[in-house]
């Protein structure tokens, strides 16, 4: 029998979230609550009867459009099935057969897991203070840095001249700034590392799944100087993002309403619900994605408690973080289920 190659037994696969009975309970996965703009539903059902064509091998419609929304050309951009293929894209283009990789512990998992598969070391600089270790991060002398920005699985956001002198100081060749979460940031614009991904050492990472609500079509980009672009390009399979996927991100960009209403969703749900474990008794890092971690002496029970009352969430051990428990801000009737599992003792 075939015998995989002997690095990868090494790997403990990635553990996706439990879905919860119902949509209200599904706190497992950081999805959006709301769902996606009720324009995509129309755009995607047009865009059916063109599903017997390929899609476009370079998103071009899309480029042009991320193109202009964030100053930079074409050229600077990849469209990817979801940023998670692009994290891959990366791993084997830059860290396969002895790259080595510095990221975060605990890390994004899909980091971790892309650079074991492709053999390359890594070096995982514990959190202080629930953040990025920058200071030692800097030190290590990677062919990629990993920083994620606001952090999975913390919440915890760093500023942009903080993650500026972190590129010109890092030892590491490439810096990848992974801003799955920035739209729920107080001031995403300001955070954004994009106007540093413009040339060389830094590469900003974006996906559709969250504040657009798009994760089940599986679409994100980076953003980076046209070499490290055209480098991946050649890596990748040609028609990895669907043309479905494309028409409903074009979509979902024009609906700023849409947009706005999800953020500001988040972001008084997300206070309401620090609000009702804090009132609970329990510690919660300060989060500014859609997301929080609370801090708990017995994960087991807290995850139990909320299960009795349908939520789904992640036990932090699952997360690398073992002492916590990650719950995604829910919708409405979402809030009352975690309200009435935390009445009951
Ligand atoms: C930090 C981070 N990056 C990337 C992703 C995945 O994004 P995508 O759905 O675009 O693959 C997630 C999803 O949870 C995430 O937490």
């Amino acid at each position: 029998m075939i015998r995989p190659r002997p690095w990868l037994d090494r790997i403990t696969p990635y553990r996706p979230g439990r879905q919860a009975l119902t949509a209200a309970g599904s706190m497992a996965s950081n999805e959006s609550p709301i769902g996606a703009s009720p324009r995509v539903a129309a755009a995607v059902a047009k865009a059916m009867t063109g599903a017997h064509h390929y899609p476009d091998p370079l998103a071009t419609d899309l480029r042009q459009r991320l193109a202009e929304l964030h100053e930079v050309s074409v050229e600077h951009i990849l469209v990817g099935n979801g940023s998670d293929e692009l994290i891959f894209l990366l791993a084997w283009a830059y860290l396969a057969h002895g790259g080595q990789a510095v990221c975060a512990d605990p890390a994004y998992r899909v980091d971790e897991i892309s650079s074991q598969v492709v053999d390359a070391r890594l070096t995982k600089i514990p959190l202080r203070n629930w953040t990025h270790d920058l200071q030692a991060m800097a030190d290590v002398a990677a062919d990629i840095a990993y920083v994620v920005n606001p952090h999975n699985p913390t919440g915890t956001t760093l500023g942009r001249q903080e993650i500026e002198s972190f590129v010109a100081r890092a030892q590491s060749r490439l810096v990848v700034i992974d801003e799955a979460y920035i739209d729920f940031t107080d001031d995403p614009a300001a955070t954004s590392a994009i106007p540093l991904a413009r040339k060389g050492k830094a590469a900003v990472l974006r996906t559709f799944s969250k504040v657009y609500g798009l994760a089940g079509l599986r679409i994100g980009y980076l953003v980076a100087d046209p070499a490290i672009i055209h480098t991946l390009r050649t890596v990748r399979a040609p028609f990895s993002v669907g043309g479905l996927a494309q028409t409903a991100a074009l979509a979902a960009l024009e609906d700023h309403t849409h947009y706005q209403a999800v953020r500001r969703h988040t972001v008084q749900h997300r206070a309401a619900l620090t609000d009702l474990f804090t009132s609970a008794g329990y510690d919660v890092v300060p989060s500014q994605a859609n997301f929080v971690l609370v801090r708990t002496e017995d994960e087991d029970h807290l995850v139990a408690r909320l299960a009795e009352h349908g939520v789904s969430v992640r036990p932090g051990s699952a997360l690398g973080a073992p002492g916590t428990v990650r719950i995604s801000v829910p919708s409405r009737p979402g809030m009352a289920l975690v309200e009435q599992a935390l009445a009951t003792a």
